[in-house]
């Protein structure tokens, strides 16, 4: 079950952008990104959920997508996400390095996308944005830092596992029906084989 859920949580770049959530689905869905581990359990993390339409065409063109598809100028209207979830660091409420709120936040972040996706919601992570342009677009306070943006929405393309070719090529790519492949590499090519360490040493 969880394995099936797994492969099925794929990335999605195109919406059916005009159908609406169920009330209180975005909520859910960030409760489940509260409900992660969390380094020295600082939980520093906030989200805001953005679905009025202005604040989405405004924040459309501050995200970049699909760095391997240069071609693609990203989703078309009609296309687009229907909401986004803004992850927030409150700086305020850090306790260690930034890198520990990155864990917090692939954790926080996979957790949200598992249980959208048991929805039949689907999504993005967006990391390529310019942080300050988001950051005055949404009139955040200072003590705010944007780590990432997720789009959201019901999926209008369809998203294919591969495996990773003996090339090594990791890229994505779209096929001439607009399907989209994502390689993945071979269980056998990530696992390192353990030593053998002979004897404890007395
Ligand atoms: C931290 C992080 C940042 C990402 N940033 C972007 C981004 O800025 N734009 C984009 O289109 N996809 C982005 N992605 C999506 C990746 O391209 C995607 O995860 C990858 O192609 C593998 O596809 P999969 O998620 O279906 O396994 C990001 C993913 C992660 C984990």
């Amino acid at each position: 079950m969880i394995h099936e859920l797994v492969r099925r949580t794929r990335t999605v770049r195109r919406f059916q952008e005009d159908r609406p959530f169920d009330p209180g689905l975005l909520r859910q869905l960030v409760d489940l990104a509260r409900l992660g581990g969390s380094a020295r359990n600082a939980q520093a993390l906030k989200y805001m959920i953005i679905t009025e339409e202005e604040v989405r065409r405004q924040l459309f063109p501050l995200l970049a997508w699909a760095g391997y598809l240069p071609h693609w100028p990203g989703p078309k209207p009609g296309e687009r996400p229907s909401a986004y979830i803004l992850c927030l660091l409150d700086t305020a409420l850090q306790k260690g390095p930034e890198s520990e709120a990155q864990f917090d936040l692939g954790i926080a972040t996979q957790n949200l996308l598992l249980g959208a996706a048991e929805q039949g919601v689907f999504g993005c992570r967006i990391g390529a944005f310019v942080p300050a342009k988001v950051h005055d677009l949404l009139r955040l306070p200072e003590q705010f830092r944007v780590l990432l943006v997720l789009a959201l929405g019901y999926p209008a393309e369809t998203v294919v596992l591969e495996e990773v070719g003996k090339d090594g090529d990791i890229r994505y790519w779209h096929d001439g029906q607009g399907v989209h492949h994502v390689p993945k590499r071979r269980l056998e090519e990530i696992l390192v084989p353990a030593p053998e360490l002979g004897e404890p040493r007395r």
